[in-house]
């Protein structure tokens, strides 16, 4: 298994080009599966959730091709880390209805081909995902939101089987008593093919449903109220296919304005979307880090020696602060000069990556949902395990503050969202290397 070995203590210098959304990729690949024409991804990161989701998509007949379009792009002469790939994805039929227990129990966003499928076949099986380590994560909104569409769904041999009614899924009103991303991404996909109109109420907000819903428009899809909690989606008979760019990865964007924090220097932060991170950045402004955007790019820096403010946080959809960047921003809080309160509402088991962070020399009090660091209390370097995705970061941006070498083992987690990360960060002067 990989590791990590990083030697703490040195500023980052440099430009880092921010890849495709992972998480705007996966359901933007699921939305083939509404066509029988080719649909065409740009900018799509090279994450073990892609390639497991593009296991999937072949396992239910979709072809797949992919070309490197970085070359002759203006970015990759001078500057590492542009990795831009071209996706194509064509499902001219969908032979097979079901998603594995082997694929969907590796990635729980494999739950995202329910609303398509049935949509396109008027059935699908798909195993239930079961819990992960963040927390129980449930898929009951999901099959409420279909059934409002019509869907009958029973769950048999721990597989949902949806059926659509005769003719196809017909629109309706769908209310989310909670925001759920993955659940408003499925009945958005469902209800473009559904006959007449739906409304979903409560929609989840966040960049990646608008980009969604913006592939969707360009494949023929008719839905208005992109960005609001209130989509509405007029079904058509047919989608088309379509050429689209995946949006700029905001919590690979994020996690690199916490490294910065915490290491100190000057980073310009390319193809990256500002816009799209929410309350972050003023956040970060506002604990005493220098941030200056554009439209595209991020300049962050931190001169080491002016302290950090502390800061409370509480995780909330977006435009809120998101759970994905809880941990690495806690990380970054460790230095500050005072207590930070965090409280995580999304995820009940999302803490995980406190006990490795103390054993660097963190100070954190957990109680239930909320975490007190107590800081600042300068980061040793320690051998740690990563626990989850963003629990990896986390302890990545400790070991480049931290005096001395750490290394982190159980980087497969990482590996599963973010692209050749030792590279990025070792453009940027960052002392990293993968032990194989
Ligand atoms: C997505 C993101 C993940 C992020 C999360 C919250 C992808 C691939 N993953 O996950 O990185 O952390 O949004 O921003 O985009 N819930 C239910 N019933 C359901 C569905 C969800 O109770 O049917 C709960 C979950 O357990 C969680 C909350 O709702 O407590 C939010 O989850 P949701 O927004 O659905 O997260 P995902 O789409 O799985």
């Amino acid at each position: 298994m990989d590791k990590l070995r990083i030697t703490g203590g040195k500023p980052l210098h440099g430009k880092i080009i921010i890849g495709g959304a992972k998480n705007a990729a996966l359901p933007l690949m699921c939305a083939a599966l509404l066509t029988r024409e080719k649909v065409t991804l740009d900018n799509v990161p090279y994450l073990a959730d892609i390639t497991t989701m593009a296991k999937l998509l072949v396992q239910h007949g979709a072809f797949l091709s992919l070309r490197d379009t970085s070359a002759g792009t203006p970015f990759t002469p001078d500057m590492p880390g542009h990795y831009s790939r071209e996706l194509s994805l064509t499902c001219e039929s969908i032979p097979n209805i079901v998603a594995p227990y082997e694929l969907v129990s590796t990635m729980r966003a494999s739950i995202l081909v329910l609303g398509p499928i049935l949509a396109r076949e008027h059935k699908v099986r798909v195993s239930l995902p079961g819990g992960c380590a963040i927390g129980a994560r449930p898929v009951d909104l999901h099959l409420k939101a279909m059934q409002a569409l019509g869907a009958k769904i029973t769950l048999e041999d721990g597989y949902v089987l949806a059926e659509a009614p005769q003719g196809g899924l017909i629109g309706g009103d769908v209310y989310f008593e909670k925001v759920s991303v993955g659940a408003t991404e499925n009945i958005l996909m469902a209800a473009t093919l559904a006959r007449g109109t739906t409304t979903i109420h409560n929609a989840a907000r966040e960049p990646e449903i608008t980009d969604l819903a913006e592939l969707l428009i360009s494949m023929g899809a008719d839905i208005s109220g992109l960005g609001t909690s209130t989509l509405t989606v007029r079904g058509v008979t047919a989608l088309s296919g379509t050429t689209y760019r995946v949006i700029p990865d905001r919590i690979e964007t994020g996690s690199f304005l916490c490294a910065v924090a915490l290491a100190g220097g000057d980073v310009e932060l390319l193809d990256a979307r500002p816009a799209t991170l929410g309350v972050v950045i003023d956040y970060l402004r506002e604990i005493g880090v220098d941030i200056d955007t554009t439209d595209d790019t991020i300049r962050v820096r931190r001169d080491l020696s002016k302290p950090l403010k502390p800061k409370n946080i509480t995780t909330e959809p977006f435009p809120d602060f998101p759970t994905d960047m809880q941990a690495q921003l806690m990380t970054v809080l460790t230095q500050a000069e005072g207590d930070s309160v965090i409280s995580e509402t999304i995820f009940e088991n999302r803490f995980m990556h406190v006990p490795e962070l103390g054993r660097m020399g963190a100070n954190i009090a957990i109680t239930g949902n909320t975490a007190t660091v107590h800081g600042a209390t300068p980061f040793k370097a320690a051998p740690v395990m990563a626990t989850d995705l963003r629990a990896s970061m986390s302890l990545i941006i400790a070991a480049l503050a931290a005096d001395g070498i750490s290394t982190i083992s159980r980087i497969y987690h990482l590996d599963r969202g973010y692209e050749r990360l030792e590279e990025k960060l070792a453009a940027c002067g960052a002392m990293i290397t993968r032990v194989r």
